[in-house]
């Protein structure tokens, strides 16, 4: 069952009813400045860094769901209504909400009114601007009220909802004609406030939640809005708000639009004052001046979406299936720069508060990132590597306003380094950008203690070297990517968490997927080594993927599959001699991803027992049998009921490791048929079950253990972006950059005939015609006119147009 449809020409999609299984959200914002908007206009917004410098309340996890916003109520001669349904929930006569590229047009009408606002965050502005425009419907003229609402936070979200002794005496506005100033805690050391204010002359505001809904009342009843009468309150202590309200005089077809901006501003720190006690509003009104008409706001909302064609232009598919086509050219594009952007720190999942970027989720974002602004995706890297330490290991995240590394969820993941050379060979192949492995980069951000980022790629790869346990593998130390697998943990306190407990010391556990991760970046770090002129690291690394190679064969494989770990105690995890846990899926994909087992035989079985024990309708579980009990020596794992997250649970992130793999040996149709099972254009039509938004990937969904099977959580903020941006566009698809030219090697299958990509990069432009047999054998290539030998295509100088046939 759908609850909207595609709309492909205007790169949207159209929520048709409120009732949706779950609130379906957007992100505003491409920057510095972001919002979260629900198809009802819930969310909040905030500068930078969602905790703490949060512009809006919101509460997580509310009764009835989705609690806070911006809200535009109309009062109707004492009918009363918002746009998006809820909070008011008056039934609507006609509802519609477009999910478009950094912005949603919610529209409601009833009774011969109809209400369309448009959300946006302006390109260089730092702040959302709502355009809302009326429509008499009706044969008889209107005087309608309109009331806008907002709830402050008061800056700092784990504070704001858990401070109440301090707060509640804190909270300080302004109000200066149609423009409310939110200042709590400026008259101190800051020097920011929110500024919320609309281009025409108001009739009443409001500034303290309590004059506004009433002491008693909820969000779809204010007796401001209830009664058609603002309270003009300004707010002393207590909760912030800013409201306003227009009377609105409508002629039969006549309509109006108004500009309501919410904005972020700074002051410098001398310049905080006007006078003693009022704020310099100089910055504000310079930010309200820019969208002051409707055709300044229309200029914006154009540059936003020219922003988006030029980045969509980047790679773009034409298969005949429309869905393929609209996850490659729209969708996966867009949630691969939300995640970019936001790493894992606010979603309807992510509370905002808790998570700054992570080491290894920034890192593999950049995949699927770096061909769309190279340019940020080399600064991003430059700041992780900056929190890298000395000894190649890493923190396990840093803070965005800070950009420096913190212990908040630990320390001590042994893969966290790797991923590092992973995402900077991304971005090198991508711009050719070798010149960023010179640059001088701090560890640890002491700038006393520097070195090239080449040299921070080079620790990164021999701190796995540097940690290899009994069977020459690597050590797993805190976890690998399994944040759950913490095999020194020993956790028997209720709560306490795996992430920062305290390990056991002991030099036991390993990892097989570390060792597959390693040997998979081991040709990409030798082949910078010599681009940067250290041949002799190059052989040497080459030496010890070999090695590795040779041990995750002896060591690392049980017969029918890769094994996953050997235990505090020495004893194997993954194996068929286990009880729950016989086979987990990281070693599948990622050993055969980096060649393992491939000539000899080891990968085919690999990915065959993946197909018979851990596919399921929904997509790849995690493990089979899921753990039925908690495991000491095992850790979070198996502190999961069976089928969810990490715990048998379909972990969208490594599903594509596996397509992946099906297309190193070959399988195109495999691929293929696992990618459609998680994406969600091919599950939008069983939004019932799968209950999350249609157009972008969700991390998990309930694997066949669960009673929920097929249900996704955590949707938006999750490296499955990246990953399956780059499994569909440069593997099945089959269009990669390398370092020395453009790879054509498409492996789909039979299912799509043939197709056409446009790809651009480092300046050229490649026009690819692929005509499929689906001979899982390397395509033939014919390079604007020529028949060349082998699959890469040398770059052509920028400005060039090349044309390339393919016989795949
Ligand atoms: C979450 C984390 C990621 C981890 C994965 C598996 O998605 O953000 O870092 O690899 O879970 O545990
Ligand atoms: C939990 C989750 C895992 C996530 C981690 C991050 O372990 O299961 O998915 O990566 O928390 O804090």
């Amino acid at each position: 069952m759908r609850f909207g449809h595609f709309d492909d020409a205007g790169r949207e999609y159209v929520i048709e009813t409120p009732r949706t299984p779950y609130p379906w959200i957007n992100y505003l914002g491409t920057e510095e400045f972001f919002g979260l908007v629900s198809h009802t206009g819930g969310g909040y917004c905030f500068y930078r860094d969602a905790r703490l410098r949060r512009l809006l309340r919101y509460r997580y996890n509310n009764v009835p769901t989705d609690v806070g916003g911006r809200y535009y109520y109309v009062h109707d001669g004492g009918d009363y209504w918002t746009p998006g349904w809820a909070p008011v929930k008056r039934e609507l006569d006609r509802y519609e909400c477009r999910v478009g590229l950094s912005y949603t047009k919610v529209t409601g009408e009833r009774k011969g009114i109809r209400a369309e606002v448009l959300y946006f965050v302006p390109l260089g502005t730092n702040a959302e601007v709502h355009r809302v425009t009326l429509k008499n419907t009706s044969k008889a003229a209107k005087s309608v009220k309109l009331f806008s609402f907002v709830e402050f936070c008061l800056w700092d979200a784990w504070d704001d909802q858990t401070n109440y002794q301090r707060n509640l005496s804190i909270g300080e506005v302004e109000v200066d004609g149609s423009t409310i100033y939110h200042k709590t805690e400026y008259r101190e050391r800051r020097n920011h406030y929110a500024v919320h204010s609309v281009n025409a002359a108001v009739a009443g505001f409001d500034t303290d939640r309590e004059s506004f809904l009433g002491l008693w009342n909820g969000f779809g009843e204010p007796q401001a809005v209830t009664e058609g009468r603002s309270r003009n309150s300004v707010a002393s202590g207590w909760q912030p708000i800013g409201s306003h309200q227009l009377a609105v005089d409508l002629a039969p077809g006549e309509e109006r639009t108004f500009v309501f901006v919410l904005g972020y501003v700074e002051n410098p720190v001398g310049e905080k004052w006007e006078k003693p006690g009022v704020v310099n509003k100089k910055p504000a009104r310079q930010l309200l001046a820019r969208f002051q008409t409707t055709a300044q706001v229309d200029a914006a909302l154009g540059a936003l979406r020219d922003y988006w064609t030029e980045m969509l232009s980047k790679y773009t598919v034409k298969s005949g299936d429309a869905r393929l086509d609209r996850m490659v050219n729209i969708w996966n594009p867009y949630q691969c720069m939300v995640t970019f952007n936001l790493s894992r720190s606010a979603s309807y999942f992510e509370t905002g508060i808790g998570r700054g970027m992570g080491f290894r989720d920034s890192n593999q974002d950049l995949l699927g990132f770096v061909h769309l602004v190279p340019a940020r995706a080399r600064e991003r890297i430059l700041d992780i590597a900056a929190t890298q330490k000395a000894d190649g290991s890493a923190y396990h995240q840093y803070q965005p306003l800070t950009k420096r590394g913190n212990d908040a969820v630990g320390s001590g993941f042994n893969d966290d380094p790797l991923w590092l050379i992973s995402g900077t060979a991304a971005y090198i192949k991508e711009s050719g950008d070798l010149g960023i492995l010179k640059e001088t980069v701090p560890f640890d951000n002491d700038p006393r203690d520097t070195a090239t980022l080449f040299e921070h790629l080079k620790r990164s790869f021999h701190h796995v070297l540097h940690n290899l346990g009994p069977h020459g593998l690597p050590l797993i130390g805190r976890a690998d990517w399994n944040d759950c697998l913490n095999l020194n943990c020993f956790s028997e306190t209720p709560g306490e968490s795996f992430q920062t407990t305290g390990n056991r010391t002991g030099r036991t556990a390993e990892s097989v997927f570390i060792a597959g991760l390693f040997v998979h970046v081991a040709p990409d770090y030798a082949a910078l080594a010599e681009a940067t002129g250290f041949a002799d690291e190059a052989k040497a690394a080459r030496d010890h993927a070999a090695r590795m190679e040779k041990t995750v064969l002896e060591h690392g494989w049980d017969g029918e599959w890769f094994l996953r770990a050997y235990d505090f105690f020495g004893r194997k995890i993954g194996s068929k001699e286990c009880e729950d846990g016989q086979i987990l899926i990281e070693p599948q994909g990622y050993c055969v991803m980096a060649g393992i087992g491939v000539a000899t035989g080891q990968a085919r079985k690999a990915l065959d027992s993946v197909r018979d024990r851990l596919e399921s309708a929904h997509g790849i579980v995690l493990n089979q049998p899921a753990y039925q009990a908690y495991h000491v020596e095992l850790g979070e794992i198996s502190s999961y009921p069976p089928g969810y997250k990490e715990n048998a649970g379909i972990f969208c992130h490594n599903n594509p490791w596996v397509m992946i793999a099906e297309t190193v040996i070959g399988r195109g149709d495999r691929a293929f048929a696992l990618y459609k099972k998680i994406a969600p254009a091919y599950r939008e039509e069983i939004s019932e079950v799968h209950r999350l938004e249609p157009y972008v990937y969700a991390q998990m969904i309930a694997g066949k253990d669960a009673v929920r099977h097929g249900e996704a959580k955590n949707s938006w903020l999750t490296g499955t972006a990246a990953w399956n941006f780059v499994a569909i566009s440069q593997h099945i698809l089959g269009v990669k950059p390398e370092l020395e030219g453009l790879r054509v090697n498409p492996c789909i299958g039979a299912e799509v005939e043939g197709f056409t990509i446009l790809r651009r990069c480092r300046g050229a432009e490649y026009r690819i015609r692929v005509t499929n047999e689906a001979t899982g054998k390397p395509a033939r290539l014919v390079v604007d006119g020529k028949p060349v030998d082998g699959t890469l295509v040398p770059y052509a100088p920028a400005g060039a147009v090349v044309t390339i046939e393919c016989e795949a």
